[in-house]
This record gives C-alpha cells, structure tokens and sequence, in this order.
C-alpha cells in the first residue's frame, strides 16, 4: 500500500469518496494517511477525523515548507488534490512529479486553468450552453490543470441546470467515481516501479 496523502480545502466529498472506496475495499494500493487543508474550517477535516485519518490544518505562511514537512514526516508517496483550491509552485510540482494527481470538475481543456474552480467551472459552462460537461483526473505540474490526463468522464447538461445542480451531477456521475478508481491506477503503478 502506498502512503498517500489527500489535500482539501472545503467540503470534502471527493475525499468521502476516497474513503468509502477504501471502506469497500476498492483502494488494495492506497493508504489513506493524511488529510491537509489550507482551511481550518473546512469540513473534510471533520470527515478526516471521523475515519480516524490524521487531519491538519496549514496556515498560507510557510504552506509548502510544513507541508513538505508533514509529507515526508508521514513517509507519503502519492498527493491527491481533491478540492484543493490554491495553486502550488514549481518548486514542490516538481518535487512531486508523477505523484501528484488532482480532480478537476470540468472535460480538460475546457474550463479549466487560473480562476476556473468550485463553482465557477460550471457557471463558465452554462454560461458558453455546452449540451456535455464532465470531470478530469489529472497529473498536476506547474500549469494549472496543465498536467497529463488520467481520467475523463462525461455528463450531459440538461435543460434548466443551474451551476449548484451541474455540480452536484458532475461530482455524482464523474468525480466520485474517476477520483478513486485514478488514484488506485496511480499508486498501483508507482508501487510497481518501487
Ligand atoms: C470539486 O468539484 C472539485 O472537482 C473542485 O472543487 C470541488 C470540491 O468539492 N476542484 C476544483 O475546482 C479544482 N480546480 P469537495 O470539497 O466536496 O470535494
């Protein structure tokens, strides 16, 4: 099993999913071992702890140094983003290179980049009337959302959607289930090459 640690910053549903795929033994090669949030009231932190996984809270300043820290600390090998809304620097993309993956709501190259996150990517998406919208595992480098792709899953668009209930059909239909499957891929690999 590979140590693997999942960095939010909100709610958390993408991490729920993580953990009910481990619950129901779907994840034979991830380890759920550390929770990170860039917010100190972000829900899936409370998730975290009611799985018994060890949850902590970073400030901004020095975010990447104590992380690194915490990383290294818990032995981690595989980061994934799941609703993790800050951007991350070359420095520690590189350092993470190929074991970094992220969960996007959107079909890359759509909506996708600086300022497309949460809800934005989908009020973006009505906005332009696309008819299939959907969601992207992907490698994460020093371009937002720029990294190679994973995963991808459509969703249709249907009449009368409104940003919230576009979002909740993508995380149901496409993040939910692309987020845990990537990440059991991405750590079967990586522990193949160990
Ligand atoms: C999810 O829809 C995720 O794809 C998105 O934020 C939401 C977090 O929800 N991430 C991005 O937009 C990243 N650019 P969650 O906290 O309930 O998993």
């Amino acid at each position: 099993m590979l140590k693997t640690s999942v960095l939010v910053s909100g709610g958390g549903t993408n991490l729920q999913a993580l953990i009910d795929a481990s619950a129901r033994g779907k994840m034979q090669h991830v380890e759920l071992s550390l929770v990170v949030s860039n917010r100190a009231d972000a829900f899936a932190l409370e998730r975290a702890k009611r799985a018994g996984i060890r949850g902590e809270y970073v400030e901004k300043a020095g975010f990447e140094e104590r992380l690194n820290a915490l990383l290294d600390e818990e032995g981690i090998g595989l980061i994934v983003l799941a609703g993790f809304l800050r951007i991350l620097s070359g420095d520690f993309t590189r350092r993470w290179a190929g074991r970094i993956i992220n969960i996007h709501p959107s079909l890359i190259p759509s909506f996708c980049g600086a300022g497309y996150y949460g809800l934005r990517v989908h009020e973006a998406a009505l906005a332009r009337g696309v008819k299939v919208t959907g969601a992207t595992v992907h490698f994460v480098n020093e371009i937002p959302d720029g990294g190679e792709i994973i995963a991808q899953r459509a969703v249709e668009v249907l009449p009368g959607d409104t940003p919230e209930v576009l979002q909740r059909r993508v995380m149901e239909q496409a993040e939910w289930i692309i987020l845990p499957a990537a990440a059991e891929a991405v750590a079967e690999r990586l522990e193949g090459r160990e």
